[in-house]
């Protein structure tokens, strides 16, 4: 059960990875691509000194939208590895009504168990696939049970029977395996656990650290369900029925501990939403120390319950992420500041970055509405000096507004495109729409000289 090892990135690899969707902001690229390298480093070192290399924390620091999230986003496909991601302002305090924040780390034990659930049941594909198939079989063509006495005059008939009877279903079978019996219809049973109470109310099954419902579910008795589909889903349904009986759950659950406090990640966003401001009058302020206090020996490492066992949050790596501009990084409780000793600021974005950000991206905003006219069977270009005028108008917007980062493209995008998106495919006889600097001028000019307008529509 040795992990792959070639799959885990290098740093150069999960930045390259992270290029293809953040245009800039190297500094914070390279923090998260170490950082998450340093997990499977320790993993390598022998020995006691494994457990005295702790995770550097980290914490990125930048004005809104210009990146902090989506770089969250992206690497939680690549961590390979239990990540989740939290928005701080979610917790209240433990005694308050709402999450307190060890559920971070159950909500990590989960996606663990799935993770790990997911790819013990790839390993026991084929072999569930294959029983899935009998059990249908026996369904459709049901086996003759063997003759008591082998050989005997009088059972020669049914030795001839059983012979039919197996060769019907090797036939069915390489027709069941061919997709030949897929339309056709068939009913079966499914055990599927009981429904379990709904749990509702102040104390969600969540606070409890241990789910009710899945233990009411695993105390009652499974029932049967009869299904009735085509076969080409009935084999998918039961194969699946069948992997699950395949893999030892306990085993997975373990695994899955162990995964969580070695590789763990656990994303918290918006962390300054929970540091004190200087300014006062910002919403409910009652538990903001509270949940920071309650975050410390989390992240120090401490021992939390969870429905798969205790798991140890000494080695999991957290990585923070605020605007502050608010409140201030030191405006955290000293403690969690040090919990922290990596920060990375991120950088407001350029007119360039605008650029870059508007094209090349695997999801750029462009690429994206293309696609969207593309369904209609309109061609939009993008002319270079048409996306130059669009980062102008953004960045321009920014400085003399609000400064909103590259979330001012989507908001530039949809005023000036509105009027296309409307007309097609209706009132659109071409089908070729040119974007450039005149036609974009055309459009938002007005909107961008009027200050006021501008507040509202941009
Ligand atoms: N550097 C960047 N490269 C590419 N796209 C970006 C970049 N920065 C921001 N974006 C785009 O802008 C949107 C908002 O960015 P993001 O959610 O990361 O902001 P944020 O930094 O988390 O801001 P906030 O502090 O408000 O949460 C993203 O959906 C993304 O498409
Ligand atoms: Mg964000």
């Amino acid at each position: 059960m040795k992990k792959n090892l070639k799959e885990v990135l290098t740093p150069t690899q999960i930045v390259a990875e992270l290029n293809k969707f953040i245009i800039g902001q190297e500094d914070a690229k390279v923090a998260v691509a170490i950082a998450l390298r340093n997990r499977w480093r320790r993993q390598q070192v022998e020995g006691s000194l494994k457990d005295e290399i702790l995770p550097n924390n980290i914490i990125l620091i930048g004005p809104t939208g210009v990146g902090k999230t989506e770089i969250a986003r992206r690497l939680a496909n690549l961590a390979k590895a239990p990540f989740v991601k939290v928005e701080a302002s979610k917790y209240t305090e433990v005694g308050y009504v709402g999450r307190d924040v060890e559920s971070m780390i159950r909500d990590l034990a989960d996606i663990a168990v799935n993770m790990v659930k997911a790819e013990r049941t790839e390993e026991v594909k084929s072999r569930a696939v294959e029983l899935a198939d009998e059990r249908i079989l026996d369904m459709l063509i049901p086996p003759i049970k063997k003759p008591a006495i082998p050989n005997g005059e009088e059972n020669g008939e049914q030795n001839d029977e059983v012979y039919q009877n197996q060769k019907t279903r090797e036939w069915m079978r390489f027709k069941l395996k061919n997709g030949e019996l897929d339309e056709k219809m068939i009913e079966f049973d499914t055990t599927q656990p009981a429904m379990g109470m709904q749990i509702l109310g102040p104390l969600g099954g969540d606070d409890l650290g241990i789910n009710l419902q899945d233990m009411m579910s695993s105390m009652l008795p499974k029932k049967k369900k009869k299904r009735k589909t085509n076969i080409k889903e009935a084999r998918e349904i039961i194969a699946d029925e069948e992997a699950q009986k395949l893999i030892d759950i306990d085993a997975v659950q373990k695994e899955a501990v162990q995964r969580v406090e070695n590789t763990g990640i656990v994303f918290i966003d918006e962390i300054d939403k929970i540091a004190g401001s200087s300014g006062k009058g910002h919403g409910p302020d009652v538990s903001r120390e509270g949940v920071q206090r309650d975050l410390l020996p989390i992240v120090e490492g401490s021992s939390v319950n969870t429905k798969y066992g205790v798991v140890k949050t000494d080695h999991i790596l957290f990585i923070a992420s605020g605007a502050f501009h608010i409140a201030k990084p030191s405006d955290l409780i000293p403690e969690l500041q040090g919990r922290f000793p990596i920060r990375v600021e991120l950088k407001s974005l350029t007119e360039e970055d605008f650029v870059k950000i508007l094209t090349l991206p695997e999801n750029a905003l462009l690429k994206q509405y293309s696609a969207l006219l593309q369904t209609e069977g309109v061609k939009v270009n993008f002319l270079d000096d048409g996306i130059n005028e669009i980062a102008n108008i953004a960045y321009q917007v920014n400085e003399e507004i609000e400064n909103i980062g590259a979330r001012r493209l989507h908001t530039i995008l949809t005023t000036l495109l509105e009027d296309i998106l409307f007309m097609v495919p209706d009132k659109m006889p071409d089908a070729e729409i040119r974007v450039n600097s005149q036609m974009v001028k055309e459009k938002l000019e007005k909107i961008v000289k009027n200050r006021d307008l501008s507040k509202y529509i941009l």
